[in-house]
Order: structure tokens, then sequence, then C-alpha cells
């Protein structure tokens, strides 16, 4: 198999760094939990469960039938009222669940448990008001707001599972997903602030609904407040309808596997998948985590998740995880240079944030910015810095525990997906001596291993497929709609055993190094977009003749994208009207798909590639995006075309005639290749 070529980078660095003492003196997670959770693992995970509050305890903490599973069989909850009400109830209501922090500067607003609860029960009022019953689906496409928290959990109130669309993504995006799950209800804003401009999201909507007739309410915030358009009867405002309703609801309680909400992701083929997370299973996983691996104090910690709402980082790790905990977090809207380079490190400072939780691309932008940023503030609180969303360069990791973590946090680097729920590789900050790169080790509970191409563990050292051999609570249940594409696309290789589609290997330690994916998903500032998804976007454009993309690395973005497109031939390409169809062809990316989505480069070339049975190389393609020698071209139906492209490639304007990708870390944050594009869209 082929294992990234960031590997030996990934080698190279051979520290190893204890935990705190003080922190490992008092923390949730103690050494033997390894043990206890290796000798009864299904015990280990009912521990967990029970600190979640249950209406009807379960009968059973496990039923598997591959690749099916259900959790806590015949327990009862509700999700909201694990991560608030109850909070309330034991006398908690005063203290601040959300320090939420708007991109202008001294636009700030604390929202307590107590009156979290409060707009919880109005949002659920509300949405009960325009039809919403358990089991529908209700669409989310909204800004890093307090109100988008709101939403999520009112949805989980009623036992509607909630559907969130990161708003970076475009409104033929939105609209697919729409469709896909069958949602009749929109939740949005009018728009919100990404460095000082509107990035408008309800117009947006309005493109979406003229392919989705079956929405019967888009339900909106006014954030920024500019002239929307408005279609009565169909559109209400959150201000007219939510914060007027009554603070009383009286929640329902739901199975434990009643399903929670849909997360879509894009693997190998084009069309994004529907994760399915329920809600007894994922609750605990996503809990557990966040005590166990953030060791989270609801009395005295400040935990900030900078990611956006609109990924699975969000869900799990600004909503359900600590909020489950009754834990105070912040949370803020806008970009991370807005009001100056050190705007995160001035909200780190100003609320005591006591634990980070971000991606590489970002700290690798910061590490470009300079260290001159963090050093303006007090960063002493900091005592546990995460990484999540792709693989660490120990450069970047050593950078972060110094420069952010004063040399005394813990580091923790996390790994998982969308699909996974929760965390399931990681150090524990009060156990684990980190080596920079390393995910380290599977969290108690959850049976990782790396194999070879036969299903059976490869040997220290070598490279494999990552997978977990036995069920986790968090696991996803299905894809929405399509169970077949679930069982084929996870479980098919290795029946019975998870395929997570990223490479591994284990050291002589045993510990993990995770080492990026190995199909055609690429890792785009810690996006997954398949090649597929924007090869389609690409070829939808009636100039084309066929795309061919391929993830190339790059410095701060891990991953970028490069596409290799031929023209029809009645086309003219010749100097500036190249230059013009390569610029409409990152637009029309951009449309379909978002702008975190448009390739870096896209180069024009007269022939693509491909075996004597018509296969494109992509291989070779990706060594020609990353400046290498070509591999193997035996296979090749005509050698030439690539060293033509090669030569094409040589002489092409340097690259990144525009860097905007407008992405951002796991939603995170824009990346620098951001830094000009005005926004996450
Ligand atoms: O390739 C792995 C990478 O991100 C992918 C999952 O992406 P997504 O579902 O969007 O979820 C991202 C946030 C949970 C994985 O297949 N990845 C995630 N975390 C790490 C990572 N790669 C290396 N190290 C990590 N810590």
């Amino acid at each position: 198999m082929t294992i990234s070529p960031e590997l030996s980078v990934l080698l190279h660095e051979n520290r190893q760094f204890d935990p705190p003492a003080d922190l490992a003196a008092n923390a949730n997670a103690q050494p033997e939990i390894y043990e206890r959770a290796a000798a009864d693992r299904l015990g280990f995970w009912s521990e967990q469960a029970e600190f979640l509050t249950w209406d009807r305890h379960w009968d059973e903490v496990l039923e598997w039938e591959a690749p099916h599973s259900k959790w806590f069989v015949g327990g009862t909850l509700n999700a909201s009222v694990n991560c608030v009400d109850r909070h309330v109830d034991a006398g908690n209501g005063g203290r601040v669940a959300f320090h939420w922090v708007g991109e202008p500067e001294g636009d700030t607003r604390a929202t307590t448990y107590a009156q979290l609860k409060d707009q919880v029960c109005q949002a659920a009022n509300a949405l009960t008001d325009l039809g919403v019953k358990k089991g529908d689906r209700v669409a989310i496409y909204m800004p890093m707001i307090p109100e988008t928290v709101v939403a999520m959990l009112a949805c989980a109130r009623l036992g509607a599972p909630h559907m969130v669309v990161f708003a970076g993504y475009s409104s033929e995006a939105l609209s697919t997903r729409i469709i896909d799950c069958g949602a009749q209800v929109v939740i949005t804003a009018d728009g919100s602030w990404r460095k000082g401009v509107i990035n408008e999201l309800k117009p947006a909507v309005d493109v979406a609904m003229d392919s989705c007739p079956d929405v019967r309410h888009v339900l909106v915030v006014k954030r920024t407040g500019q002239e929307v358009d408005w279609r009565t009867g169909r559109d209400v405002w959150w201000h007219d309808t939510v914060e007027k309703a009554s603070t009383d609801h009286t929640p329902e309680m739901f199975d434990s596997e009643h399903p929670l909400y849909i997360m879509y992701t894009s693997g190998t083929t084009g069309t994004p998948k529907g994760v399915l997370h329920t809600t007894g299973g994922y609750l605990t996983h996503v809990s557990s985590t966040s005590r166990l691996i953030f060791d989270m104090k609801p009395e005295t910690d400040v935990f900030w998740t900078a990611a956006d709402i609109g990924w699975v980082t969000g869900h799990s790790y600004i909503v359900y995880g600590p909020l489950a905990n009754g834990v105070t977090s912040v949370m803020y809207e806008g970009a991370p240079d807005a009001g100056g380079k050190d705007r995160w490190w001035k909200i780190i400072e100003h609320y005591g944030v006591t634990i980070l939780y971000t991606a590489p691309t970002t700290i690798r932008t910061f590490m470009k910015w300079g260290e001159e940023y963090p050093k303006m503030h007090d960063l002493s609180s900091l005592r546990i810095i995460g990484s999540v969303g792709e693989p660490i360069n120990p450069e970047a990791w050593i950078w972060y525990h110094s420069n952010i973590g004063g040399n005394t946090a813990a580091v923790v680097d996390t790994w998982w997906q969308t699909e996974n729920g929760g965390i399931l590789i990681t150090p524990l900050p009060g156990i684990t001596a980190t080596k920079p790169g390393a995910a380290m080790k599977p969290f108690p509970g959850i049976s990782a291993e790396v194999f070879g191409n036969d299903g059976k563990p490869v040997g220290r050292g070598e490279g494999g497929f990552l997978v977990v051999t036995e069920p986790w609570p968090g696991m996803l249940r299905t894809v929405w709609g399509d169970d077949e594409r679930y069982q084929r696309t996870y479980w098919s290789k290795f029946p019975g055993v998870y395929l997570s589609g990223d490479g591994a290997k284990k050291d002589d330690d045993g510990d993990f190094w995770v080492l990026g994916r190995l199909d055609d998903v690429m890792n785009i500032s810690g996006h997954r977009i398949s090649t597929t998804e924007v090869e389609h976007a690409i070829v939808s454009d009636l100039k084309v003749a066929e795309a061919a993309v391929v993830g190339a690395s790059d410095p701060i973005t891990g991953t970028a994208i490069v596409a290799f497109v031929t023209i029809k031939a009645s086309v003219d390409t010749e100097g500036e009207a190249g230059v013009r169809l390569v610029a409409e062809l990152r637009d029309t990316v951009a449309e379909r798909i978002g702008k975190l989505a448009r390739p870096r480069q896209i180069l024009l070339t007269p022939e693509l590639p491909k075996t004597r049975s018509g296969k494109i190389m992509r291989r070779l393609l990706r060594d020609v995006a990353e400046h290498r020698e070509l591999g193997d071209v035996t296979t090749l139906a005509d050698s030439t075309v690539v060293d033509m492209i090669a030569e094409l490639m040589a002489d092409a304007p340097a690259e990144a005639e525009d860097t905007t990708n407008g992405s951002a870390a796991s939603g995170v944050a824009d990346s620098t290749t951001a830094e000009e594009a005005g926004g996450h869209a």
C-alpha cells in the first residue's frame, strides 16, 4: 500500500512529553482506566452512560448484529434535558453555558444554563407551532451564534433530528442535503459577520428553496440586520415566534436509539453521505470523551472548541459534549484575525480559557503570522490544548505546545471522524506521555487496529488500514436512506470491522500514528472533500471534456486541490480566453459546492494520462502537482502525455494564482489561504 509522504517527516521528532504533574494528580482519568476498560469493555461504557440522566434505565448495554448496533437497549432519555435542564435542576442554572463573542469587538453575550433552558423551551414550542414533530428532520444553516445551539437543542428536545449544513456551503449543497433527508423546516439567519463583511445566508436559502418545494417554513434569526426578501406564509422571524413563545415545555423521553442528527460528509463517490447518529450512545461517547480527554471540571474550566458548529467537531465538542458536562464554553463568531491577528489570544486571556481545541491548519496559520501575537497576551490559564481534523506535523505540535501551551499545557492530538461521533484515538492528558505527531492510543473502550490487506494486524512500524474491530457507542448507525451504502462503505472490506479510510501505523511502543486518507477523499484545512465531487462540479461546465482532481500537499492547508482539465476542441483556450475559463471553472466549483472546494490551481491540458484500459492515472497527476519526479509510467497508453502535462505545470504561473479557498479549519477559522477571501463562505 502507499503511505503518505508525511510519514518520513512525522518520524523525525522523537521527543516525548510527560503529562504535567499537577494535571496528572487531579485528572478525571487515572491510569487504571485502561485496564478497567480492557477487562470489561461494555461494563466501562455502561459506567460512562451512568453519568447521563436516563428516564428509564437500559436493559442491555449492546445489541450487535454486525454491522448494526443498538446501545443501551430499552433505555429512554432526552438529549436536551441532559444538556440543560438537569444542570438547572441541580442548582447550577446561574452558571454560564456560553460566553459568546461576536466578530464586531464588544458584541458579546453570556448565556447561563437557566437562560439556555428557557430559550430551548421557547424554540421547542415555536417549532411545534410550525408543525415540527418527533422524527421530522429540520435543516439548520446558521452562523456561529447562540441561537444555533438553541435551535439544535430544541430539535433534540422534540426528537426531530437536525441536519446542520455548514454556512459556507453553497445553496446547491444545501438543497441537495435538504432533499436527501426530506427536511420540511429550515432554520437560518439573515447573515453572519466575517471580517467586517456580511456573509448573506437568507438569499442562499431562498435560492435553495427553488428546488425544495416540500419546505413549509423558513425560520430566520436577525443577526446582521440588512434587508432580506420575504416569502409571507413560508418565512417567519425568530424574534416574532421563538422569543414570544412560552418558556414552559415538558420534554418527551425518547428511546436510546432515537435519531439525534444527520450530518452529511464526503465519501469517495460523488454524493455526500448522510451520517446518522442516535441519542444514548452518542451522548455517552461525547460526554465521556469530554470529561476524560479534556478533563472537564465544570466548576473551574472554561472550554473553547474553536470550530464551526457546522462540522461534527462543533456538534460533539461545542454542543453536546461540553453541555452534557455542564461546563462553561466560549463560542466565537468570526475570523481569527478580525480585529487583529491576536484576536484569539485576547479572547483566551479575557475569559481565562483553560482548554482549547483547534485544528493543525489553524495552528500553521498562526505559526506563519508569528509568535509575537500570542506573546501579546497572558495565556497561562490554558492547561490542555487539543488538535483535530488532520495529521499534525511535529513542527506545528511543538510550536503549539510552546507558544500557546507555554510548554506546560498537555497537548491532545485527537483522531476521529464524522462517522465516529466522538474521539477514538488520543492521549489522556494526565496519563499519556505524548509524542509530537502521534495520536497515541485508542480511548478506553475503543478497539482500534492497523490491518494489512489480509485483514490481519500488521507488524509494528508497518503501515496499514486504520480499522475499529468492535462497535462503540458513538458510531454512525447507518447512511440516511441508504443502508446498503453504509454496509458497503464501512464494513465490506473486512466483514464486521469498521474501515475508516485512513492509513496508520503503530510504532515500537504500540502507539498510533495516523497517516491520512487512503481513498479519494481530500482533507483541505480539515474539511473532507472528495475528488469526484470536485470533478463533477467542473465537468458540469459544458465547455469541459474531462477533469481529474488530485490533492497536493500544501504547507498551510495540509492538502490543496489541483485540477487537470481538458476543454472541448471547439472552445478557445488561448491567452486571455484560457485565463477567463479557469476563473469561471473555479467559480463553478464554489457555486456548486462552496468556496472551500475551490481548486488552488486548474491546469488546462489537451489530454489526461490514462492506462490502456482508459483509467486516469491520478497518482502521476499528484506527482506533477507536487513537482515530484514521475513514478512508474509503464502502464500508460501514451507516456508522452504526462511529460507534456509536467511541462505545462512547470510553465504555469506560480501556484495558486488565487489561493482564497475560503476554507476553515474544521470550520475553525480561515486559514491563511482564506485571509483575503473574506470568509468561510
Ligand atoms: O483523515 C482523518 C482526518 O480527518 C478525517 C475525518 O474528517 P471529518 O469526518 O471531517 O472529521 C473531522 C473532525 C473529527 C479522518 O478520516 N483526521 C481527523 N483527526 C485527525 C485526522 N488525521 C490525523 N490526525 C488526527 N488527529
